[in-house]
């Protein structure tokens, strides 16, 4: 593998894992708050972000490349509002997007193909990613302080099945 793209590739298992604790402390919070709906839907969010860094983590084995875990920053835990808690999740997601286009933008400049076809699955999951948090925030931003509107909306996100 090309040095500097090996190094990114590791930064952003880092990001994903990341991630994964980041969807976690917001599942607790959530949880502790008694808003449980939420909080299995962020629990399943983890879970994904999880497999995110595995799925690089697997690629750069597969790429006889060597793995560099590094620490995972300590995650936001407290929250002032559900809605904030999305909204974060919102700009998380977009900040995502923008570290998958640099390193999509690094392996085309260096002409790492394999690692283009990888990261390609990333820009359409990314898509996505953010299509959901982006419709759950405007939710979250539709019912304001109702109560009854937030446990609806709990009640929707609970149904959350996946992974
Ligand atoms: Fe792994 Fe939510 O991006």
């Amino acid at each position: 593998m090309h040095a500097d793209v090996l190094r990114a590739i590791n930064v952003q298992i880092n990001s994903e894992f990341s991630a994964w604790y980041q969807y976690l402390a917001m599942a607790a919070f959530c949880e502790r708050e008694k808003f449980t709906g939420a909080a299995r839907w962020l629990k399943s969010q983890s879970a994904e972000e999880y497999q995110h860094g595995m799925k690089l983590f697997d690629f750069v084995n597969a790429r006889n490349g060597a793995v560099e875990l590094t620490r995972i920053e300590q995650p936001t835990r407290e929250f002032e509002s559900f809605g904030e808690v999305f909204e974060a999740a919102l700009r998380q997601e977009e900040a995502v997007t923008g570290q998958i286009n640099a390193l999509y933008e690094l392996c085309f400049k260096n002409k790492a193909f394999a690692e283009m076809t990888e990261l390609q699955w990333f820009l359409t999951e990314q898509v996505e990613e953010e299509k959901t948090a982006r419709e759950i925030v405007a939710k979250f931003r539709l019912v304001g302080d109702d109560p009854g509107s937030l446990l609806d909306l709990d009640r929707e996100l609970g149904q959350r099945t996946q992974p």
